[in-house]
């Protein structure tokens, strides 16, 4: 299965998914760049990712927050004093590692060896050890251990450090004036620090959410799996606010929608799954994350976030400004709720891990045809709606109008629809680019559409065709593209 997922960093790159950034370069590590088709993929997750927030939840609207922000916004969060990852160097490789990954590593080869008793022990002791930022404990158990660095193989280790995972830069022109500003590491915050605006501008009664699409930045200390772990990334999240007491109701409640929704798009169930978090970040009283089995294995694509009244009691806090909201519905006494912070529970997805799994999942290889005409094909099975072409229109050959007839059918759906149009090269050869870029339909245009006005559509997952009408083109598609 790494082998397959070398395959498909590989089509990425060569069928315009996914470049190295700066590549000419040689890149720099953990950062990526969309290319022609992979940034149409993309926004075709987050398109949907915002239609069923905000359009299908009439108490769900969206906003879109800047990437600077007050830096006490972070001082609130606990993100400057917080966010951290324990790091440890070898001194022979000079190579980093997260201290917990090495660890982890060292359970699940316990685990793989049958012993996990062993392995579970060693993660609850890690657990321990870290919630209690116990980091010479950290350092001892690795020692204990006997944990070598995979590069040197020696156990020649540094001291364990908190290394913070925020990327910080300087406002203004005057270096000495200048004051530490961050990048964000999560779009939630501009999410709370809105909260009072969006709920009095918008008249928004709870409960109600509000939803953000955007860039996040982490200065991770190991990144790996291509696209899976990046230092720029984006995140889509939803922060539902909700009144005191509620939040086991919510938190349910969005699990299983979110779990649905990944199944809408075309992720199966069975490679999804929920993993319920043991120990909880600072802000949270239950977190669940739903993982995805790529070909490396089960990963998080989402986490779900029971976050109390933590942000918004926090920013109260350090800005002296009410964060609270004024519920006149009555409870169970027939008493108004009353002023309260809102507790809160969100639901965060990375937009380029979603495109991974997508991708994963879409990438097919399979044989076709009989006895010496086998080959190999492959495809990208991916849902219509997802497909960041509809469809291709082909004239069978360029001569005796078929172009221009194919030109026209072209000019008809592309307002509707991203189609494209290609003569080059011979048919058989067109279908397979489509394929491997994912292009659920493709439309030939030959000489019996000059006589009857009809085409040939050829489906991309069974490789069937069917002669169709010009005029059902634009409805057969829409159907199918729908969601
Ligand atoms: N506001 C909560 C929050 O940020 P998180 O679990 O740290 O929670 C949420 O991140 C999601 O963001 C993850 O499930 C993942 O999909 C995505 N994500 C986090 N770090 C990432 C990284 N370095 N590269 C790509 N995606 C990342």
């Amino acid at each position: 299965s790494e082998n397959i997922f070398k395959k498909i960093i590989s089509h990425a790159k060569e069928y315009g998914f996914v470049f190295p950034s700066s590549e000419i370069y040689d890149g720099l590590q953990a950062v990526y760049d969309y290319g022609q088709y992979g940034v149409e993929l993309k926004n075709n997750l987050k398109t949907l990712w915002w239609k069923s927030m905000t359009q299908l939840n009439d108490n769900v609207v969206g906003i879109d927050a800047a990437i600077f922000m007050n830096p006490l916004t972070w001082k609130a969060s606990g993100h400057v004093d917080g966010f951290n990852d324990p790091m440890i160097d070898n001194k022979d490789s000079k190579k980093r590692y997260r201290a917990d990954n090495l660890i982890e590593d060292k359970a699940d080869e316990y685990e793989q060896a049958g012993d996990v008793k062993k392995a579970k022990d060693l993660r609850a002791k890690m657990n321990q050890l870290l919630g209690a930022n116990d980091l010479k404990g950290v350092y001892n158990l690795i020692v204990e251990e006997n944990i070598k660095c995979p590069l040197s193989g020696t156990a020649n280790w540094t001291d364990v450090r908190q290394f913070n995972l925020m990327f910080s830069t300087k406002v203004g022109s005057v270096a000495e004036e200048a004051d530490t500003i961050y990048l964000r590491p999560e779009t939630a915050q501009g999410i709370f620090v809105n909260f009072l605006n969006v709920q009095k501008t918008g008249r928004m009664k709870i409960p109600f959410g509000i939803a953000q699409i955007g860039k996040a930045f982490r200065n991770e200390i190991v990144a790996k799996q291509f696209i899976f772990r990046m230092r720029e990334f984006e995140q889509m999240e939803m922060q539902f606010f909700i009144r005191p007491g509620e939040e086991m109701k919510w938190y349910e409640q969005w699990k299983e929608t979110r779990f649905r929704w990944h199944q809408a798009i075309g992720l199966p169930a069975e490679k999804l799954k929920y993993h319920k978090h043991e120990k909880l970040a600072h802000y949270a009283n239950a977190a669940v994350d739903i993982e995805f089995e790529f070909p490396f294995g089960f990963k998080e694509i989402e986490g779900i976030h029971s976050r109390t009244d933590f942000d918004l009691t926090e920013h109260q806090k350090l800005s002296k400004k009410k964060m609270q909201y004024f519920d006149n519905d009555l409870n169970e006494n027939g008493k108004p709720y009353g002023n309260y912070v809102p507790y809160v529970v969100e639901t965060s997805v990375g937009a380029d891990r979603l495109f991974l799994a997508t991708l994963c999942n879409a990438y097919t290889e399979e044989t076709v045809g009989e006895g010496d005409q086998q080959k190999e094909r492959i495809y990208l099975k991916l849902h219509p709606a997802l497909a960041p072409i509809k469809a291709a229109i082909f004239p069978l050959v360029r001569k005796d109008g078929l172009a221009e007839k194919a030109q026209m059918i072209f000019n008809l759906l592309k307002y509707d629809f991203n189609v494209i149009y290609e003569d080059r090269d011979a048919i058989g050869k067109r279908y397979t680019r489509q394929d491997l870029i994912g292009t659920p339909f493709c439309i030939a245009v030959d000489y019996e559409t000059m006589e009857n006005d009809t085409v040939t559509i050829r489906y991309r997952d069974t490789m069937a065709q069917e002669r169709v009408k010009i005029d059902e083109l634009s409805q057969k598609i829409g159907n199918e593209v729908s969601f």
